[in-house]
């Protein structure tokens, strides 16, 4: 079997950023104006009136300082609290795929890999802007990359799985290097009224390149040493946005169609359920946890990484072993483990081990254990 290398990675980020101090104007803003709309009812008992919320608390219980969006100023209206984001005709590039061809770029350039190199295109991320065609078959047609394309969706855990399918793609000689792409645009399906979950998404997109080990020409590389995958369904965290929707009009609009989780529960949850997984893919490989050099795992809440990080080591993690993006990123669904190991894995060493894991909807997790060539 082919051995299979991580050749190169690349990021998109998007030039505009909101912090939690002009998030929770906007969203106090809403819910004064609200308030007052409502008050005979609040006074009359019959209505709850809504409750504002804290920069502080953000910070607190997520870790999240600020996010980056691909537009600021739909999000930031009171009035509106979605981004503003036109649609575009058929024949220009959409905006997911647009995302993704520049991360792709970043990532074909650092594998010094051209679209000629490349077989296959994943577009593995939490949401598609349209049913089809496929984005993937979009970002293969704007690189000029021959082959095939398809997408596929395990929420936040959509990078794992796709590093995955494309390295088993690669071992059985069913491509010789696959282009796998994360565009996630989250702040279109995140509800900016709900005080619970209002800060927590951001928008960005990663892409790697996986390939042959013994054709790779990079300067850097990451051997895949082995991929874990596992499920476990719950509705905990749930979207329920689909094609039927406008089979029952009652639905339409309603907040079950963007994101919804309960955040208590998922936390409580999916931490011991990850620190299972790592512990337990280390070990079937031999790998002590205190050797791996590195966790990169999903950015979603810094409380959350430092209890998984804790199960796995038996020790509080240092930054360094576990690198945090979301307090600049937020939590970028299928994104942010990637974004962590673009930026945090250049001071490796060869033979060093890290291990990047993602989780999230469905339940699900994934581990990729990787070795620096
Ligand atoms: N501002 C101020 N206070 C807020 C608030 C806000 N925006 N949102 C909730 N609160 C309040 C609640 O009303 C509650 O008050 P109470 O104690 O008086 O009842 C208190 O803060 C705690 O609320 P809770 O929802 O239990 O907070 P939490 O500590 O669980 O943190 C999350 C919330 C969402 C940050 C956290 O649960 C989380 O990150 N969970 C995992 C999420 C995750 O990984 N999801 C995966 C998505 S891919």
């Amino acid at each position: 079997m082919n051995k299979v290398v991580i050749s190169g990675t690349g990021l998109f980020t998007p030039p505009l950023s909101i912090s939690n101090e002009e998030l929770v104007a906007s969203f106090n803003t809403y819910v004064a104006n609200y308030n007052a709309r409502h008050q005979a009812e609040i006074d009359a008992g019959t209505l709850t009136a809504l409750a504002e919320s804290s920069a502080e608390f953000i910070v607190r219980a997520s870790g999240i300082h600020q996010r980056y969006v691909i537009d600021r100023e739909g999000v930031l209206d009171p009035e509106r609290m979605a981004p503003r984001i036109p649609e575009r005709d058929n024949d220009s590039l959409s905006v997911q795929a647009e995302m993704a061809v520049a991360a792709a770029r970043d990532a074909l350039a650092a594998a010094g890999r051209a679209a000629a190199d490349i077989d296959m295109v994943i577009v593995a991320c939490s949401n598609m802007q349209r049913a089809y065609p496929a984005v993937s078959i979009e970002v293969q047609q704007a690189l000029g990359i021959e082959g095939f394309a398809f997408d596929m969706n395990v929420a936040c855990s959509s990078a794992t799985f796709g590093i995955q399918t494309a390295a088993n793609a690669i071992r059985a000689g069913q491509a010789r290097a696959v282009l796998m792409v994360n565009p996630e645009i989250c702040s279109a399906h995140l509800n900016f009224r709900d005080r619970d979950s209002h800060f927590i998404f951001g928008d960005a997109a990663t892409a790697v390149v996986l390939e042959q080990a013994d054709k790779a020409v990079a300067a850097e590389c990451f051997e895949v040493v082995d991929t874990r995958l596992a499920t476990v369904f719950s509705n905990n965290i749930r979207n329920n946005f689909g094609f039927l929707n406008r089979c029952d009009e009652s639905g339409i609009g309603a907040p079950d169609k963007l994101f919804v989780q309960q955040g208590r529960k998922v936390f409580k949850e999916v931490c011991p359920m990850v620190g299972e997984h790592i512990v337990g893919h280390l070990e079937s490989l031999g790998i002590a946890p205190d050797s791996v050099k590195r966790f990169w795992l999903h950015q979603a809440n810094l409380a959350m990484n430092h209890l998984i990080v804790r199960r796995v080591l038996g020790r509080e993690a240092s930054e360094i072993e576990a690198p945090v993006i979301l307090d600049r990123y937020a939590n970028t669904s299928s994104a942010g483990s990637i974004i962590a190991f673009h930026l945090h894995g250049k001071d490796l060493v060869a033979g060093d081990v890290g291990v990047i894991s993602s989780f999230g909807a469905g339940y699900s997790v994934g581990s990729v254990v990787v070795k620096k060539c």
